[in-house]
């Protein structure tokens, strides 16, 4: 089971259009687990509501945890749920922090891509950069100045290092990628924000070279589980338990294992949080997930989005 911690909402405030952040510190008794540059917590909204959300603060802040979260009208709930329901003196519970976008602290320089609310990670890894001298600079991508968060407290981290460009929504005005990979060559880049902006950045960087991480809260094309599936069934052989269990077509193994009362902690089952994430032995997975890196993908599989191309997956659970 993934390790929780309770927390009291200790301040909210508007942020920019559409944009609110919360703060949260322990109950009473309890210390906050550390955490560090662009760590994510899941959030507990309610029963079978769970969202994943950056930590934004200073990582070195031991009694404080800061997110933001974008009202996405047409989402799943998860925000609108932030947005109306969530408020100051609130008890949630939260995951420890878990970091799947780490600054990769050799790289020469840093360089972040930022789209609209994809700014979070960022603040607190600028932070992390900030305090071991290592090379920043930021291109934040967003609508207009109105639907822009937080650049008040970005200027003084990034100072001249740091471009702000508005598109008003208008494709023709989006920032040229193709220009800030080839000016930014031989940096480590990073990028967050909506699955466009990070898909066309991984297309150039294809292309042109160079190094990209990116970080993804969106489910993958808004299917869960096992909508994005194998066609024909197959085995799990859970290794440590001694089981075989059979996954029908188009069921998840998530599914499979629950129908076969294996309890395996979830989050978000679209393949966004490393909640389910498991070791496999043998067998080829097909990893829909947007949470593992391709390396990673040689050892593990996120259960909840994960089809199989082999008739067999050992697994080690
Ligand atoms: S439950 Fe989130 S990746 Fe599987």
């Amino acid at each position: 089971m993934a390790e929780k911690q309770e927390v009291l909402i200790s301040a909210m405030r508007h942020e920019a259009k559409g944009i609110l952040s919360f703060e949260m510190v322990p109950t009473l008794g309890n210390n906050l687990i550390p955490f560090g540059a662009g760590d994510h917590i899941d959030v507990f909204l309610r029963d079978g509501l769970v969202r994943q959300y950056s930590l934004m603060n200073d990582p070195k802040e031991k009694n404080r945890y800061q997110v933001a979260v974008l009202l996405e009208r047409q989402g799943r709930g998860g925000s609108a749920f932030v947005h109306q329901t969530l408020r100051v003196g609130d008890v949630i519970a939260i995951s420890h922090p878990r970091n799947n976008f780490k600054i990769v602290d050799d790289a020469t320089a840093h360089v972040f891509v930022a789209g609209g609310i994809g700014i979070t990670p960022f603040i607190s890894m600028a932070h992390h950069c900030k305090q071991n001298a290592l090379l920043m600079k930021l291109y934040y991508c967003a609508r207009a100045p109105e639907t822009t968060a937080f650049v008040e407290q970005l200027v003084p981290l990034f100072g001249k290092n740091m471009l702000v460009h508005y598109d008003r929504g208008d494709l023709a005005k989006s920032i040229d990628l193709n220009e800030l990979v080839k000016n930014e060559k031989g940096a480590q880049l990073y990028c967050c924000g909506p699955r466009g902006l990070m898909n066309a950045l991984s297309e150039i960087v294809d292309l042109q070279g160079g190094s990209l991480i990116t970080e993804d809260f969106n489910p993958i094309s808004g299917k869960k589980g096992g909508e994005a599936l194998s066609e024909v069934g197959f085995t799990v052989e859970l290794l440590r338990s001694d089981l075989t269990i059979d996954v029908g077509p188009g069921q998840s193994i998530i599914e499979a294992l629950k129908a076969a009362n294996v309890e395996v902690e979830t989050s978000c089952e679209a393949g966004v949080c490393g909640t389910c994430v498991v070791d496999y032995l043998d067998g080829e997975p097909v990893h829909n997930d947007v949470v593992l890196m391709p390396d990673e993908q040689e050892t593990s599989v996120a259960l909840c989005v994960a089809g199989c191309k082999s008739k067999k997956l050992v697994l080690d659970l």
